[in-house]
Order: C-alpha cells, then structure tokens, then sequence
C-alpha cells in the first residue's frame, strides 16, 4: 500500500543484561559478549540493554571483572546503536538509598563511560525518588527514561497509569517504560494500559515484560496495536522462559506491515548462531535450568515475579520447610497487603518474600520482623500507594515516627567518606562507585585485581548462585 503510514516498531535487545540475568544468573562475561558485538552493531535496533541490574554485581562478585571496563569495551565496539541500562533510582544499582551526590556521580560517570539511555525505576513507584537520577541525566545530555514497576491490586487502577504518566512527564523525563517483571500484563489489558498511557502523555513509552508467564508476545503484539514506541526482547538462544520474547520473532511477526522494523532475518541468526553454543553450554554445566525455560503459569496466579518464586525455594530449602512452599506462597499477598501493596522488584520482592518466609516457619505472623521490613514500614524506601497496615507498623517500628518526606533528604552527603575508606584501592575515578555500592564484594575484586597484577593467584571467592528478580 503506498499510502500506508509507516509506523516501524522500535526494539531493544537484552541478550547481554536482562536476557541472561533472567536465565543464567548474570554469568555471561565480557569475553563471551565482544565477538558478535560488530555484527549486532548492524541490526538497527532502537538500543541495546548491557549493563546495570545485576550486571554489576555480579561481574565483580563472580566474574571477577570491572563492570566498568566492560561498558568501556562495549561503547569501543557499538558505533552505531545507544546503549542501555538500568538503574534503581535512589538505590542506584545497590540495596538501599544513597545520598544525592553519589546518585548523581553514578549516572554521570556511567554516561561518560558510555551509557546513552538510562532506564530509571524504584521499587515503590514513589517518583520522588526517582527525580535525582532523572535530574543528573538531563544534566548529562542522555536520555532518560522512567519505568514503572507494574503490578496488579486495587490501588493500580488506570487512573494510576494515567496520573504517573502525567507527572513523569512533568518532571522532565525523555520517555515511560512499562516494566512488567513477572509477565503480568495479558494481552487485551495492554491493550487498555497503552490507550490510557497515550491520552495523557505525549513521551514516547516502551513495553518491557518477561515471558514467564506464557502471554508476553501476545502482549506485545496488542501493545503495537495500541501505539506503544519500542518493546524489548532478546535474541533467540536467550529468550522466553523468565526472559523476554525472542527478537527475531518479533520482528518476522511485524515483516511487511507498517510496524515493519526492517531488521535483517540473516544477520539476526548469525547472531543467534553465535549465542547458541553458550546456551548450549551453559545447559550443560547446569548454569541454565530448563524449568526457567518453560510457562511458569503460578506467577499469574500468585503474582510473584519468577527469580522471587526461585529465591524462595532456596530460602525454605535452608530452613529445611520446603513443605510450606505454598504457604508461602498465599503469605506473599498478605504481607504485600499489610506493607502497602507494593509492586513487587528489587528490593520490595526480597523484603517481602523474606518476610512471608518468617512468618510461616515461624508458625506466627511477625514474631519476627526482619530490618528491611521495619525500614519499609519505617517508611526509608518511599511511600507506597496504599497506607501500612496500622498494627502491622506498630509491631514492627512502635511509637518511632515513620518517615515521609523523600527519604534521601535526610541522608548527608557521602561521597568524600566513601572515597577516604576506600582510598587504598582506587584505580580509577569509578573504583569508588564500585566501592559505594558493594563494599565488600568491591574489596574482593579490588584485591584480587591488585594480586593479579603481582601474579599472585588470588582464591576465588566460591559463594552461592544468587537469584535476583528482575
Ligand atoms: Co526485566
């Protein structure tokens, strides 16, 4: 048709953070990422997501790499395409809130070490304490992006969507994500979600879900319909299961219609060609459960976003309760209910997953409460949509005033003391943001680099597989 108005659908690649994040624990290394980066530098994609969630951590922790060299190489290498990466508002990449002037030293050194795009989230959806993240970014001359943490309950109702849109716009924001870490979002309520988004905000808005659930290029495909910009999905090898919608389907779906966008299908299985070996691999060493592979349809029913769901067995297997699996499960709703009903991605998914825990094998609800739960209910992470449940706070922080203004306002700057403890170590400006986040895990990494460097062989610290809900 000639006078079809092209409206060619934008995608952003995840293969190498959320992908592998999702299905092998964040284990793929820099190495395994540079040989195909020249190639995926031509498919034409929107952007492609490499660094922040998890990326970081565990590059330090079992990798035993600079997260920060790995961004510089990848910049060196993706001449023509933005990179990406995501970013925890307040918390950064780390587990509670810094001060303002490490947040603002974060996304300025990442954006000189090659960020474009910064994928700005929290936890509680409580935009406050997004707005210096945002800020700096701006600042920065990159673009940034505000996603929303989606969820299902009473509280998150479109009007919600709507009025957050709004104000995202507001303050100053280049574009809105959804982000839908469990899958929750079924197709004809994308639908109704992107139609709602579109009448009250003109800032592009970008789809991000996992197939976890079974429904996710369903829910692409109605996002597309109803005029959403840019979706993310993940080369073949690394996708569906807990990952996202595989790329070159997604774009052989839209081949030849106005949201056509023009990828090449031989470039992209020369890139697939080249993952597959290492999800090959990684099946074979059992980096790669097949049981992440498959439709999780439980996270529909208990709205619990998939790497929570795994974090719990681990948690029960060590307390030797793996019987109350369901328990546990019918527990998460309720205290997410008595904690304000929070969407549920780091940290709040830990907080309350740990705290459904206790509350089962402890045969009593809140007997005991754990610190990240009195901090929540203290009101240190923001404000959740819904009031705490009153005997639930009283129980857990007494008479002490909960908090309510943003919470890093009462935080004194801390930079120059981070900097002083770690001032042994420091290589490079970034070595103190490393340090910032993961003191110890930084430490590590910094004496293992140091021993390398001596040629001394450093032990490996040998811990645990983490899970993290992305
Ligand atoms: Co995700």
């Amino acid at each position: 048709m000639a006078d079809q108005i092209k409206k060619p659908i934008k995608i952003t690649e995840t293969v190498l953070r959320d992908a592998h994040q999702s299905l092998i624990a964040t284990r793929m290394t820099t190495e395994q990422m540079l040989p195909i980066i020249d190639k995926m530098d031509k498919v034409g994609y929107h952007s492609v997501e490499c660094w922040g969630g998890a990326t970081f951590d565990a590059s330090l922790r079992f990798l035993k790499e600079d997260p920060w060299e790995r961004l510089r190489k990848l910049k060196a290498g993706f001449k023509n395409t933005k990179l990406q990466m995501l970013f925890r508002g307040q918390n950064i990449l780390g587990y509670r809130h810094y001060a303002d002037d490490v947040v603002e030293y974060f996304v300025q050194k990442s954006i000189a070490n090659g960020i474009d795009i910064i994928r700005i989230f929290d936890c509680l959806n409580d935009i406050r304490n997004l707005e210096t993240a945002v800020k700096a970014a701006n600042k920065e001359g990159a673009h940034a992006q505000v996603a929303l943490s989606y969820t299902l309950g009473d509280a998150y109702t479109l009007d919600y969507w709507k009025n957050i849109a709004k104000n995202i716009e507001d303050m100053g924001a280049n574009s809105i994500c959804i982000k839908d870490m469990a899958g929750l979002l079924v197709p004809f309520e994308a639908t109704r979600l992107i139609t709602a988004l579109k009448e009250s905000t003109n800032l592009p808005i970008q789809l991000h879900t996992h197939y976890t659930s079974g429904v996710a290029s369903m829910t692409y495909m109605k996002a597309i319909e109803a005029g959403v910009d840019v979706i993310d999905t993940a080369m073949s090898p690394f996708a569906l299961g807990t990952s996202q919608p595989a790329t070159e389907v997604m774009a052989e779906t839209f081949k030849g219609t106005e949201y056509d966008p023009g990828f090449d299908q031989n470039l992209l299985a020369e890139i697939a060609d080249y993952f597959r070996p290492i999800q090959e691999d990684a099946l074979a060493t059992g980096l790669l459960n097949p049981k992440v592979m498959g439709v999780n349809i439980k996270t529909l029913l208990y709205q619990v976003p998939g790497g929570m769901l795994s974090n719990l067995v681990s948690q029960l297997k060590e307390q030797h309760a793996e019987d109350k699996y369901y328990d546990v499960l019918k527990e998460i709703p309720r205290v997410r209910k008595d904690f304000g009903e929070p969407p549920l991605v780091t940290p709040s998914s830990q907080i309350v997953g740990t705290q459904a825990v206790l509350n089962v094998v402890a045969g009593e609800r809140y007997k005991m409460i754990t610190k990240e739960s009195k901090a929540l209910l203290s009101g240190e992470y923001g404000q959740t949509v819904k009031p705490f449940n009153p005997e639930v706070q009283k129980k857990a922080i007494g008479d002490k005033k909960a908090i309510t203004c943003r919470p890093a306002d009462l935080l004194e700057p801390e930079l120059d003391k981070i900097e002083k403890e770690m001032a042994q170590w420091k290589e490079q400006d970034e070595d103190v943001l490393s340090y910032a986040l993961f003191p110890q895990v930084a430490t590590e990494f910094f004496k293992y680099r140091a021993a390398q460097k001596n040629k001394i062989d450093p032990t490996a610290a040998d811990e645990k597989s983490k899970a993290y809900p992305v």
